[in-house]
């Protein structure tokens, strides 16, 4: 949980954003990947699991969301009492737009026997459809969780290999990937481990099953902030999108961190800036909802994995190890 610190010299934007975050009797979540001047003033920054876990029972009015619109999705899903805005209107996630109900249906009739494990990276009527979600915190326990031995895993191929080489059980993969995770290659790997030899390399599952394979750890992106505060490492390669950087040299000044890629850079999680969140909130716009019998089927599904959760203790480190590599 962030708590502005009194030191922060908040900028003009900053100061109104969090005016109107008074007036409004509001909530501001931001993921990890959002712009270091959003992450500043939100009220929780995080990852998917812990903003989601964030949403349960809120007693805000308004949830504003700094994120994609799978995300403030999953905020109107749990909670439909508060008023849902996304912080940019046409923030979404390439990843969850990979898979339609349509092609879900007839998966779904050509593996009659396999539990479908929905990504929270999907839509919530993907999410209806489906038996149980996870995000990149959880993916194992909730595959494990399950009781059908075969799994239909949508939308994201990379972290459904990662999931399927932690389990026994038989899952099947749908194709979709995260066009910032999937561009990072092996070789993008060896090379910067050449440049710098003594760094720990902590990757999310998005990524290739190659470059996965060369990691020492596999994280969400909120694993990746604990597991850097904890490791005895001193230089970090990161394999997941740039934004993951300022909290990492935040929390660790003395550590060094650098990108893996130069291409990790997520356009959507980009288009909020505190502007657009200032007018998203002065015009409550972006009002996002979810329809109540999608919701209702949505929200059954995101309940289970939340519930997997409540029992294990997913949503802390992986253990050292995790990551293929090791
Ligand atoms: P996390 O849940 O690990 O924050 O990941 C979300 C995401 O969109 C990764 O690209
Ligand atoms: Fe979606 Fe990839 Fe952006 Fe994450 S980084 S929000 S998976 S497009």
């Amino acid at each position: 949980m962030v708590t502005i610190k009194p030191e922060l010299k908040l900028t003009r934007l900053q100061q109104k954003v969090l005016e109107l975050k008074k007036e409004l009797n509001a909530v501001i979540l931001a993921h990890n990947y959002q712009r270091p001047e959003i992450q500043d003033i939100a009220d929780l920054t995080g990852d998917s699991l812990e903003l989601a876990q964030k949403c349960v029972g809120t007693e805000a009015e308004v949830i504003v969301f700094c994120g994609v619109l799978f995300m403030a999705e999953m905020a109107a899903i749990l909670n439909p009492s508060s008023l849902v805005l996304l912080s940019h209107h046409e923030a979404g996630c390439p990843l969850a737009d990979k898979i339609t109900v349509k092609t879900l249906i007839q998966w779904k009739e050509k593996y009659p026997q396999a539990a479908v494990v929905a990504y929270v990276n999907t839509t919530a009527a993907i999410k209806a459809e489906s038996d149980i979600c996870c995000t990149s915190a959880n993916g194992v326990e909730v595959v494990e969780a399950v009781p059908n031995q075969e799994v239909l895993f949508i939308p994201d191929r990379n972290l459904g290999h990662y999931i399927s080489t932690k389990t026994s059980k038989k899952l099947i993969l749908y194709p979709g990937f995260c066009h910032v995770h999937d561009e990072i290659t092996a070789e993008e790997l060896r090379l910067a481990k050449i440049r710098y030899p003594q760094a720990e390399v902590l990757v999310h599952p998005e990524c290739r099953p190659e470059v996965v394979n060369l990691a020492d750890a596999t994280l969400s992106t909120s694993q990746i902030l604990r597991f850097a505060k904890q490791s005895t490492h001193g230089t970090f390669l990161i394999g997941t999108e740039e934004g993951i950087l300022y909290p990492l040299r935040k929390q660790n000044p003395e550590k060094e961190f650098h990108l893996l890629s130069d291409k990790l850079f997520c356009p959507d999680m980009k288009k909020t800036t505190l502007e657009v969140v200032a007018e998203t909130m002065e015009t409550r716009s972006n009002v996002v909802t979810v329809p109540e019998e999608i919701r209702i089927r949505a929200k059954q599904a995101v309940d289970k994995m939340l519930a997997v959760n409540l029992k294990g203790k997913s949503s802390s480190l992986m253990e050292e190890g995790q990551g293929a590599g090791k």
